[in-house]
């Protein structure tokens, strides 16, 4: 592909969405991005427009009216509901999995199963659509234990129990109160890992892959891991731990590989990035979970470092992965995210945003999560994560202390973030 020619359409309307309009727009391939729905930052790189990212019908006929040559799917919501699928029946190329490719995601029971298949290693688990058996299984566990909604629950749907007691407790919540609905209708009870937890990124065509830098992200509220679990509130690269080159050489070869050719041996090839959330204890790199899309907020903390991703997303879209991985520019990226109180509680939306040039003026790049824009054209707080403060550097030392000078200049009303990102 040479020349700008290509139409890029991003669905979704978040930080991650923020980050793939913006890297797709500063492609040398790309002649415009469009966003659906996009948000109060997107606007700034691409034309946004009132499509929901669910809406597999509305989002072809956008498609094919701005003649788009490569959709790109942000939200795990959009995978769920079938737009990858209506994309390429329209004969669009998508970047984004099948809704069945997407079960890798969507389903914890079968992401673990074929784990389990393949003899790749991850907490020994057992599943339950009968809440009364989960209960008389969790009577039997001593020590801790892990709970799990077995659908998509925004980030939510995983407790870490200290015991049977809370264990029981989490069932009764998930299975008869159905506090996060459909998702709770199976549960996965799980054993505790320990070691040090790191996300890897695959970038896939259903056979191949390519590896992007690992990251690691902060999913509790408050500092010190202390807080209930959010959207994630942070991140950076690189992660501490196995070095990275291993890290990646070891997780394409025993885990993304080998669920490649599973995948296409049941008639599902993955295409896409595929996320998988690892722990590494001593040697062993064991799977905690899959996701069927970039990370948010690891998205928006590895793009910055990367050179043009564009070639490798259309190839993927189309099968036929050929670039090499992206080259790393920077080795070192830090990103802080500001939230309105209180957060992880529903928040009132409304309220302008202030300091986000000056953070710019400093290097640091800002990407919009839940913004809007408002009567004015300028953009006000639309949820709970506002926006994302990254910097990018040659240590981590010196992106985290840029990080954080960025987002000290940067208020809007009820602002707060963790002060212990990368720390
Ligand atoms: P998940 O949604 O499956 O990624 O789980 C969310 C978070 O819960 C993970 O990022 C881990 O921090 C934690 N977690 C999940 N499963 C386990 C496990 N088996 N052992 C330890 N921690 C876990
Ligand atoms: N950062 C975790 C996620 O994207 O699910």
């Amino acid at each position: 592909m040479t020349g700008s020619h290509l139409r890029v359409l991003v669905v979704g309307g978040g930080g991650r969405e923020h980050a793939l309009a913006w890297a797709c727009a500063s492609s040398p391939l790309v002649e415009e991005v469009i966003c659906a729905p996009g948000n109060g930052g997107t606007g700034a790189v691409a034309r946004n427009f009132p499509v929901k990212a669910t809406d597999a019908r509305g989002l072809v006929r956008l498609a094919k009216e701005e003649r788009i040559g490569l959709v790109v799917l942000g939200p795990d919501q959009a995978i769920a509901a079938g737009v990858g699928d209506a994309v390429v029946e329209s004969g669009i190329p998508c970047f984004g999995p099948s809704r069945a490719a997407g079960q890798l995601e969507t389903s914890k029971s079968f992401a673990k199963e074929l784990l389990r298949d393949l003899g790749i290693p991850t907490a020994p688990f057992q599943v339950f659509r009968d809440p009364g058996l989960a209960l008389e299984h969790l009577s039997s566990k001593r020590g801790p234990v892990v709970v799990k909604a077995d659908g998509l629950a925004l980030g939510k749907g995983a407790f870490v129990c200290s015991g049977q007691e809370e264990a029981k407790a989490i069932v009764r919540r998930l299975m008869l109160d159905r506090e996060l609905g459909e998702a709770g209708q199976a549960v996965l009870v799980e054993e505790l890992l320990l070691g040090e937890e790191v996300s890897c990124f695959a970038i896939c065509d259903g056979t191949r892959a390519v590896m992007l830098p690992p990251a690691r992200d902060y999913k509790r509220a408050l500092d010190r891991d202390q807080g209930e679990n959010t959207g994630g509130m942070g991140g950076f690269t690189p992660p501490s731990g196995m070095d990275p080159q291993v890290l990646n050489l070891r997780v394409k070869e025993e885990i993304v590989e080998p669920v490649l050719l599973e995948m296409a041996r049941r008639g599902m090839p993955f295409r896409g990035c595929l996320y998988v959330g690892c722990m590494v204890q001593a040697d062993v790199i064991s799977v905690l979970e899959f996701n069927a899309r970039f990370g948010d907020p690891e998205a928006e903390v590895l793009l910055p470092t990367l050179s043009d991703l564009v070639p490798c997303l259309w190839e993927a879209a189309r099968g036929d992965l050929q670039s090499p991985q992206p080259t790393q520019l920077e080795s070192a990226a830090v990103g802080v995210v500001a939230v309105r109180e209180p957060y992880p509680q529903a928040v009132v939306p409304g309220g302008g945003i202030e300091g986000v040039g000056q953070a710019e003026a400093l290097g640091c790049r800002v990407f919009h999560m839940g913004t809007r824009q408002g009567e004015d054209g300028l953009p006000e707080v639309a949820g709970g994560r506002v926006l994302i403060c990254v910097a990018t550097g040659g240590d981590l030392l010196g992106a985290r202390r840029q990080a954080y000078s960025g987002i000290s200049l940067i208020h809007f009303q009820g602002m707060r973030y963790r002060t212990d990102i990368a720390l």
